[in-house]
């Protein structure tokens, strides 16, 4: 039985995950790697909570409940004592691999290990926990607070009683599943990401700009928000390992990065959270 939640990362999609768990009553411990990046983190959550109490989806009291039950710290070893752990750091199989490493030598056997990658296949880090048949992907979406789905990944290893609990955690959150087979990008990203290369691409070639590609798709196709707008909401950094992740898997023209998407990373322009990606956002919230 899940009572106390673990989570590695309070970035974008750690801190996230954190505000759910805490939310559903969950005590939650966040890892960072130090104390700047954590207080960072604890306060996009906390501007969070309170969005949601602005918002009327939250009361003050438990607002004010969920952030006690929220302890930050920067120390591997404070996981010994959770029932889950979700690694939600840098998008990098040899950096989620170091911290597997070191978490299966620290956290309890019995516990639930799983990471919110969002393409890397689980295969490849299983070994690492120590503890694969216990190990699954549990794929959060952005923002975390505001989506309704979580995709569920089964590694090779992955039994079906860890799959079960990790459904049922889910749900506990008041979320939804999917489940997806470990092939990379599995469900969302498989579909996603190549969606998103082609904006890109359309972009690249002079066919439209980007308010036409956005509004085209928002307003001829309902989605919320257009390609070039959803990449920078994601993070373009973000993006480019996955497409990168699924090239090097499939070998297809389909998934590889538009050079103007890589040239963009390279300037420095992550997207919405490093204040300009294909828009600016640095003297407004959004475009
Ligand atoms: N807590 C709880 N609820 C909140 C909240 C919070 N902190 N902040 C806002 N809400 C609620 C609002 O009250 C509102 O609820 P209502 O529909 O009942 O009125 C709802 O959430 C929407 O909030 P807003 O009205 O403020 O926001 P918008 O209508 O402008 O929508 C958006 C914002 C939800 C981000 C929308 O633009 C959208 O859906 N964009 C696409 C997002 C998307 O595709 N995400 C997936 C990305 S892919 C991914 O994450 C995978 C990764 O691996 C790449």
């Amino acid at each position: 039985m899940i009572k106390r939640v673990g989570v590695l990362g309070c970035g974008l999609m750690g801190s996230g995950i954190v505000e759910v768990c805490a939310r559903a009553g969950y005590e939650v411990v966040v890892r960072e790697v130090n104390d700047d990046f954590l207080a960072k983190g604890l306060g996009k959550l906390e501007g969070s909570l309170n969005t949601a109490v602005e918002k009327g989806k939250l009361k003050k009291e438990e607002r004010d409940a969920a952030r006690a039950r929220i302890r930050g710290t920067t120390k591997v070893q404070d996981m010994k004592d959770v029932d889950c752990v979700i690694e939600a750091i840098v998008e990098d199989r040899a950096a989620k691999k170091e911290i597997w490493t070191e978490i299966g030598k620290v956290v309890k056997k019995e516990a639930l290990l799983a990471t919110n990658t969002s393409s890397i296949p689980l295969s490849s880090i299983a070994p690492s926990t120590g503890n694969p048949t216990r190990f699954l992907g549990l794929h959060f979406m952005n923002p975390v607070p505001i989506m309704k789905l979580v995709e569920i990944v089964r590694g090779i290893q992955t039994t079906d009683e860890t799959l079960a609990e990790g459904r049922s955690f889910i749900e506990s959150l008041g979320k939804t599943t999917i489940t997806a087979k470990d092939t990379p990008g599995f469900v969302i990203n498989a579909l996603l990401v190549p969606y998103i290369c082609e904006g890109v691409r359309l972009l690249e070639a002079g066919v439209a700009t980007a308010e036409d590609i956005d509004k085209g798709m928002k307003l001829g196709c309902n989605m919320p928000m257009g390609p070039i707008e959803l990449l920078d909401f994601v993070g373009l950094d973000t993006t480019l390992s996955i497409s990168e992740v699924l090239f090097s898997e499939f070998r297809d023209r389909k998934y590889a990065a538009p050079p103007l998407l890589r040239r963009m990373v390279e300037s420095g322009f992550m997207g919405k959270k490093s204040g300009r990606g294909f828009y600016d956002y640095s003297k407004k919230d959004k475009r």
